[in-house]
């Protein structure tokens, strides 16, 4: 992990109150991996959460990223032009295992804000030669976003809590008729929950991105007990990935 400055590429709202920016810089680029994500800090302003990275292009030595307009951080990070710089600290955390699994079938379920981590995963997957199916769950239609691109890795499916876009409900609700060896999720608690239950006894991986504070190991809200009643785990260094049946949620 780097204290690194980052160029802004571009900058555009995706869906309501979510936009995405493509950030240049050479270490991160070079160094993230699915999963990890970056510390961002806007003008002394430190954000309440570090942003997941959706996307890395080694080539063109950017990485993207998406983020909800949720306060006053977010807020002024959406308003930052193109060609400006913001600072950061990254790639942080630990991310998703890429062991290989050509011709195995993976299934990928986010949940809002919690979508974009497993996009940048479901592209390395995807180059394995493994089979995706993505189930995308979303408030409403307005929300929606990253359809063409998940659908660019295989079977997608759509869920809104309203109806107002694709299936009506829960991420839950469509789980049952898919066939796969293996899952990895992310998205509020609640739904991690939800997930971790219904798929109890699958081979799982969970991203507890959400529950992240400092997000460099200082403030201690991030840490969650492990299931063999052995202490705690610390999200922002240890994860923010652990396997389904590691932590307790
Ligand atoms: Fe502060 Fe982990 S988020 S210690």
């Amino acid at each position: 992990m780097n204290k690194e400055k980052l160029r802004i590429v571009s900058s555009c709202q995706i869906a309501k109150d979510t936009v995405e920016m493509v950030l240049e810089n050479d270490y991160i680029s070079k160094h993230a991996t699915p999963g990890q994500f970056v510390h961002l800090t806007v003008d002394g302003h430190t954000l309440r959460r570090p942003i997941s990275i959706a996307d890395i292009n080694r080539e063109q030595q950017t990485i993207t990223i998406l983020f909800k307009i949720i306060g006053s951080g977010t807020k002024r990070l959406a308003a930052y032009q193109v060609g400006e710089y913001v600072d950061a600290l990254g790639p942080s955390g630990n991310g998703f295992q890429l062991e290989n699994h050509s011709g195995a079938t993976i299934l990928l379920v986010g949940g809002g804000i919690g979508v974009p981590p497993l996009y940048n995963l479901g592209k390395a997957l995807a180059a394995k030669g493994i089979n995706i199916i993505s189930v995308l769950g979303f408030q409403t239609g307005d929300y929606v976003f990253y359809e063409g691109k998940f659908k660019a890795l295989g079977q997608t499916i759509i869920v809104t809590n309203d109806g107002s876009y694709g299936e009506k409900g829960f991420v839950t609700d469509v789980l049952d008729d898919l066939d796969f060896d293996r899952y990895y999720t992310c998205g509020p608690v609640p739904m991690l929950q939800a997930i971790t239950t219904k798929l109890k006894g699958k081979d799982g991986y969970i991203s507890l991105e959400e529950r992240m504070g400092c997000g460099v190991g200082a403030c201690f809200a991030c840490v969650i007990p492990v299931n063999d009643g052995n202490g705690y785990k610390k999200i922002c260094k240890d994860g923010p990935v652990f396997h389904a049946e590691e932590v307790a949620l």
